[in-house]
């Protein structure tokens, strides 16, 4: 096994520090007896690590975790966004929790659109305007309420800690604080404290004073503490600053919704996911239905045959996610037609293995596509077998980078996720129309896809990553690389990824280790091929047969991170 080291200082408060090994690209990842965490972060995981070790329990955990990286990983950890919450209890007892952002009351169908009734550029992804309102404090209070055993206060204090005592910085974190000053200085003025004139650089360390004061807040008061009283009001205040839409009122009114999840099998697996407002779950398993009459683990891992499958399955699978896909609240989304073996069966018949189908031929559109990782993902087992699989996101790289005054912390802009006009792409290259219109108080599609998989009524796996529009597609792929291709879970995570998603009418392909021979049978099929770093940041548990828990955390592509015991 080859562990390449490396070394960052962590501060987990004023008084005292530690040194964490990170390993680079392990071929099995860290293995529990008893219980396993994965995050985007080492702090994170460690925040939630020390809570399982002192008897909490997985959704104990999930609010410390939520809570730390929306310190120690504000690019996308937060509490001004938005995310999914799906468990499954060891008594098999499964359920989702939505705290999805919602479209301001003020909000409407025409909002990002000039007079002409042209989308106007950026409006509905930087800025106050972008903003939804934010639903992960409810969330994740609500999920903790119903099942957590131990005191929020407790749970949230490491957070608070973080925050004002400070953390040292990542590399990448460096990076990212950096290339984004530009933005930063636009929205938050040039004496904002994330501007830093010689730039950031690993190591350095930072504090989020304001947010310990927010998160302390939140501790005493509870929901309250954010929705209303002083946050609320720094909320409103900003929002009047900047010219954006979410009101008192929003605030008062937003709450996260339980919802029965979404559930299909996979060869003679149980698999479990997000139920829409999330497209991820729907899509996950139309493509697990369209990938189970082939047999993948026969025509390999990543060779141009099964790229090409993939390929065709997902194609048509984003079409209907544009077409079908929205708030169940406000669109008869239908569920049972997109989950019907005998609709997908005929969905996926006009596929040929020798052939690729134009994409145009499946369904009309003219898109483009950036894809991003930043949202967050965190898988949690605890010592009783309890799961928890978590996505939330700010949608952009600091939302849309909006640093509440005061309150200290970033607002989202999943505004964007809305089809701001029928047919035009949002940031991700993804259409949509009617069924993810803006109305006011709606919920806007979303692609995250926590998962989870059982087999034979008992546990196996906990799946999930950020990644935009590839989200379905590197879920997807981790459970086919377990289950068809008999890898670890930290093998499945470091596997090349690709994504195709009906429009643009192409492949993205990992570059890191690709097979040249697999992309040039792939071009000669017709397949237009673009390569791209690194998509997907996974953090995924898997139940092994001897009854460890092997963690599966993206070491190599981010600072993602996973611990057990
Ligand atoms: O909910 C969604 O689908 C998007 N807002 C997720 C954005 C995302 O994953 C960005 N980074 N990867």
């Amino acid at each position: 096994m080859k562990y390449l080291k490396t070394t960052i200082l962590i501060v987990l408060c004023a008084c005292q520090s530690t040194q964490v090994s990170i390993p680079k690209e392990p071929e099995i990842g860290p293995l529990g007896e008893q219980a396993m965490i994965s995050t985007a972060h080492p702090l994170a995981t460690q925040v939630g690590v020390e809570v399982l070790k002192n008897g909490g329990n997985a959704f104990d955990a999930a609010l410390a975790v939520k809570f730390a990286l929306a310190v120690v990983f504000p690019r996308a950890g937060n509490i001004g966004g938005g995310g999914f919450a799906l468990y499954r209890m060891n008594d098999g007892t499964i359920g989702s929790l939505d705290f999805r952002e919602k479209a301001p009351k003020a909000g409407g169908r025409d909002m990002y659109l000039d007079d002409e009734g042209n989308v106007i550029d950026g409006l509905s992804t930087k800025g106050h305007k972008a903003a939804g309102v934010p639903g992960s404090v409810d969330g994740i209070l609500k999920l903790h309420d119903k099942f957590g055993s131990k005191a929020l206060a407790e749970l949230i204090q490491p957070a608070i800690n973080l925050a004002y005592y400070g953390f040292t910085i990542t590399e990448n974190q460096a990076m990212e604080f950096n290339e984004k000053r530009e933005d930063f200085i636009e929205i938050n003025g040039a004496d904002f404290f994330l501007v830093k004139d010689e730039g950031w650089k690993n190591g350095d360390t930072i504090k989020f004073v304001e947010l310990a004061g927010t998160l302390t807040q939140i501790r005493d008061r509870g929901r309250d503490g954010f929705y209303a009283g002083i946050v609320a009001d720094q909320i409103v205040k900003e929002m009047q600053r900047g010219g954006g839409l979410i009101t008192e009122e929003d605030l008062n009114a937003y709450s996260a919704r339980w919802r029965d999840p979404v559930t299909s099998n996979y060869r003679g697996h149980k698999v479990i996911s997000m139920p829409p407002p999330s497209s991820g779950g729907i899509a996950v398993l139309q493509l697990l239905q369209g990938a189970e009459q082939y047999n993948i683990s026969e025509m390999g891992h990543n060779t141009a045959q099964t790229i090409h499958l993939l390929t065709e399955l997902e194609r048509r699978v984003y079409a209907d996610r544009a077409t079908y896909l929205g708030d169940p609240d406000y669109y008869d989304v239908p569920v049972d037609m997109l989950l019907d073996p005998t609709y997908n069966k005929e969905r996926f018949s006009s596929i040929s293995l020798k052939k690729k189908t134009d994409s145009q031929d499946i369904k009309e559109g003219e898109v483009d596509v950036i894809e991003s990782v930043e949202t967050t993902h965190f898988s949690i087992v605890d010592p009783d077998g309890n799961a928890v699989s978590l996505t939330t996101t700010l949608n952009s790289f600091f939302g849309c980078k909006v640093y509440v005054r005061g309150a200290g912390f970033f607002l989202n802009n999943e505004m964007d996720d809305f089809s701001s006009k029928p047919g035009v792409a949002n940031q991700f290259g993804l259409v949509g129309g009617e069924a993810n219109a803006i109305v006011p108080e709606k919920r806007m599609l979303s692609s995250m896809t926590p998962t989870i998989v059982e087999k034979d009524g008992k546990l196996k796996m906990v799946v999930g990553t950020p990644g935009g529009a590839t989200i379905i597609t590197s879920v997807f792929q981790a459970i086919m690389n377990v289950i068809d291709h008999g890898m670890s879970m930290q093998d499945a995570v470091n596997a090349t990824r690709t994504h195709s998603q009906w429009l643009p009418d192409r492949i993205l392909v990992e570059e890191r280790a690709f097979d040249p021979a697999a992309i040039k049978k792939l071009e000669k099929m017709g397949h237009l091929i673009e390569r791209r770093e690194a998509m997907g940041r996974m953090d995924c548990i898997l139940v092994r047969e001897d009854g460890k828990l092997e963690g599966g955390a993206d070491y190599s592509r981010g600072d993602n991170y996973a611990e057990g015991f």
